[in-house]
């Protein structure tokens, strides 16, 4: 076992309802599925390029491999592989990868959520669960978020959590079948005081649910 996986976060209310946050499932495939096939304008132009067409690669058969892959590497204290829920269903993902231990103690962080729960608050609330969940039990220090400059909605929940923009990484992602600039935004544990959540909360964006 790792340090803070597997974990359970939230709940917390916000705008769309109620909140919260729990490791990968197998059976999340159905909806996973449902939900990238039909957002699939929503959401290809900010994902990492993948190989073989946008249908094939979020069929219903290919979150078991999907799941699978993100599993082993949580076992190997990897990767945080999230799934967001509002009021019980399946409503995105958010994930902390490429976890470096030793005297770096950094990560990335990246998410998405589905079209009908967006402007409701989910990510700003979720980056801040796992945040301090990152900076709390799984023992971090560091974690970094890349996003396109053209991605308003992802910049501004960042900003609504707290971290900060340090630099433009240039033609930094294979993103949308090209080489795309990403700032990166970033925080680190000293600055997230008594944590992010209870922040969101005292700014009115969140409720203990
Ligand atoms: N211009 C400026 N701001 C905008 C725009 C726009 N066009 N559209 C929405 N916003 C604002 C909203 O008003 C809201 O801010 P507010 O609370 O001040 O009003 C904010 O963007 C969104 O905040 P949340 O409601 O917390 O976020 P949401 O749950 O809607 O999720 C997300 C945002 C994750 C970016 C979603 O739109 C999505 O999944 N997009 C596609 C995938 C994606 O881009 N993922 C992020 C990649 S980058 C990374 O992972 C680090």
């Amino acid at each position: 076992r790792h340090p803070g996986w597997p974990a359970r976060l939230g709940p917390l209310r916000v705008g769309a309802g109620v909140l919260a946050v729990r490791p990968v499932r197998l059976r999340d495939a159905g909806e996973w599925s449902r939900i990238r096939l039909r957002d699939r304008e929503h959401l290809e132009q900010w994902e990492p390029t993948g190989i073989g067409p946008w249908p094939d690669r979020n069929a219903f058969w290919s979150w078991p491999s999907q799941w699978g892959a993100l599993r082993s590497l949580a076992r190997r204290g990897q990767c945080l592989p999230f799934t967001v829920t509002v009021d019980g269903r399946f409503a995105g993902q958010i994930t902390v990868g490429n976890v470096i231990r030793a005297s770096l103690r950094s990560a990335w962080i990246g998410y998405w959520v589905a079209s009908d729960f967006v402007g409701g608050g989910v990510a700003t609330a979720a980056v801040a669960l796992v945040t301090d969940h990152s900076f709390g039990q799984a023992g971090l220090h560091r974690l970094e978020a890349t996003v396109r400059p053209e991605n308003a909605p992802s910049l501004r929940v960042l900003t609504k959590a707290g971290y900060r923009r340090e630099g433009l990484f240039e033609r930094y992602l294979d993103v949308a079948g090209g080489w795309r600039d990403h700032y990166c935004y970033a925080i680190t544990q000293e600055e997230t005081g008594h944590g992010l959540v209870p922040r969101l909360i005292a700014a009115g964006r969140a409720e203990y649910a």
